[in-house]
C-alpha cells in the first residue's frame, strides 16, 4: 500500500509518437542513461528514473544548488506506448486516464523523416502526414477532454515536442520541425473540417445532425476554427502548454537528452 501510494504520488510522463520515431530508445536513454538496441513496441511500458543531479528541478528554483545536490534523486515515471498506428489506442487510454493523468507529455517526432525532399517519393511524405496526423489527434483530444472538464480547468498540460534523431545531418532543426509540423496540421485541419461541413450537411438534410451533443463534439475542429494557419500556441486556450526542443536518444554526436532533461526538471 505504502509503495502504491508513493507511486501514485510520482511525477509520470506519458511518452507518444508514431512508430520509429524513438520512444523506446528515449525511455530507455532517461532510465539508463545509455542507449541500447530496440524492436518496435506492441504494449505500453512504465519505467522508474530519477532527475539528474545537474538539473534541478522547477520546484527548487529559490533555493541553492549546493543544497540540491545533497538530496535525493527526484523520482518520475515513463510510459513508453507503440506508435503504430494499430496500437494507438494505448496512448489514447493513457491519455484519457481520469485517476492517473499525467504530469506531462513526451512527443516523439523523427526529426530526420520530415522533410518532403528526404524521401523518394517525390512530394508526399508519409513519415510527416503519419506524425503530423497523429499529433493533430492527440491536441485534439486534449482540447476535447478541456471543454468537457467540469472541474480542474485551470491546470495545464506541459506538451513537449521532441524533435529526435538530430544527430543525424538530414535532421531538420527545432525550429523547422515546429513550422513544418505547424503547417502540416494546417493542411490536415483543413481536410477534416471539409470532411465534417459533409457530414454536417447531410446530417441537417435527414434531421439528424443539431441538438446532441456528441455531434457537437464530433464537429470540434483543432483550435476552435479551421481558418488561418495553425499555432501550437493557440493550444495555451486549453490550457496545452507546447514547446519544441531537440535532441538525440542514441548516437554521440548532437545535442544529446539535456535539453529533455531540463523540459521535464522544468515540470517537477
Ligand atoms: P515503436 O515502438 O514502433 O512505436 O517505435 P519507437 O518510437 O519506440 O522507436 P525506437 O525507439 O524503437 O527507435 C526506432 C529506431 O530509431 C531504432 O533503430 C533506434 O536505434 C533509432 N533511433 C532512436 N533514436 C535515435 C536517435 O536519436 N538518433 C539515431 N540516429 N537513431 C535513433
Ligand atoms: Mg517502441
Amino acid at each position: 500500500i505504502y509503495r502504491s501510494s508513493v507511486l501514485a504520488k510520482t511525477p509520470s510522463f506519458l511518452v507518444l509518437g508514431p512508430s520509429g520515431s524513438g520512444k523506446t530508445a528515449l525511455v530507455t536513454k532517461l532510465e539508463t542513461g545509455h542507449g541500447s538496441k530496440t524492436h518496435t513496441s506492441q504494449i505500453p511500458l512504465t519505467v522508474q528514473s530519477h532527475l539528474p543531479k545537474s538539473t534541478v528541478p522547477k520546484s527548487w528554483q529559490y533555493r541553492s544548488t549546493a543544497d540540491y545536490e545533497t538530496k535525493a534523486p527526484k523520482p518520475l515515471l515513463l510510459t513508453d506506448t507503440p506508435g503504430h498506428a494499430k496500437l494507438r489506442h494505448y496512448a489514447y487510454n493513457s491519455l484519457a486516464s481520469t485517476t492517473n493523468p499525467p504530469t506531462g507529455i513526451l512527443f516523439v517526432v523523427d526529426a530526420a523523416d520530415l522533410s518532403s525532399s528526404g524521401t523518394a517519393t517525390g512530394g508526399a511524405n508519409f513519415a510527416l502526414s503519419d506524425t503530423a496526423e497523429y499529433l493533430h489527434d492527440v491536441l485534439l483530444s486534449l482540447q476535447k477532454a478541456y471543454n468537457n472538464a467540469k472541474t480542474s480547468k485551470a491546470k495545464e498540460i506541459p506538451f513537449l515536442v521532441a524533435a529526435n534523431k538530430l544527430d543525424l545531418f538530414t535532421a531538420l532543426p527545432a525550429v523547422a520541425v515546429k513550422s513544418t509540423l505547424e503547417k502540416d496540421i494546417t493542411r490536415i485541419r483543413e481536410t477534416r473540417a471539409r470532411g465534417l461541413l459533409g457530414v454536417s450537411t447531410i446530417g441537417k438534410g435527414e434531421g439528424l445532425g443539431g441538438n446532441d451533443e456528441e455531434g457537437d463534439d464530433e464537429r470540434e475542429v483543432l483550435g476552435g476554427t479551421s481558418e488561418g494557419d495553425f499555432k501550437f500556441a493557440t493550444m495555451e486556450e486549453w490550457n496545452v502548454s507546447v514547446e519544441v526542443v531537440g535532441g538525440n536518444a542514441v548516437g554521440e554526436d548532437g545535442p544529446g537528452v539535456e535539453g529533455w532533461w531540463e523540459w521535464i526538471g522544468a515540470q517537477l
